[in-house]
């Protein structure tokens, strides 16, 4: 089984719409279930293009681009990341070819 990564968004915009605080938020949920990060990461990321849309996060390699997202969404995208549907409502917001060039970036080895 491979580690999947879920990227947020710490770029000057995201940052200020509180992304910090989701991060460390995000990061514990997921802590609780998967203590030693076999199946997900959580990893901050500089900037994803999308500022306006923030917070945004991604996760990888789902290709899942969520856009908009607050501390409310998080149950909602935990129990997605531990196997339930995507949030639909978080995504589509960034223009398709934004995403693809995180994907292409993402996909990439580093
Ligand atoms: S600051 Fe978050 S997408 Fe740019």
């Amino acid at each position: 089984m491979s580690t999947r990564l879920v990227y947020v968004c710490e770029g000057g915009d995201c940052t200020e719409k509180g992304s910090v605080e989701l991060f460390e938020r995000l990061r514990n949920m997921l802590h609780e279930w998967d203590p030693e990060e076999r199946r997900i990461r959580v990893r901050k990321y500089p900037c994803f293009g999308g500022c306006e849309f923030g917070i945004n996060i991604t996760i990888w390699p789902d290709r899942i681009f969520y856009s908009k997202v607050g501390v409310e969404d998080l149950p909602d995208i935990v129990a997605h990341i531990r196997g339930g549907e995507p949030v639909k409502r978080l995504t589509g917001a960034v223009r398709p070819d934004v995403e693809d060039i995180i994907w292409q970036m993402l996909d990439s080895p580093w």
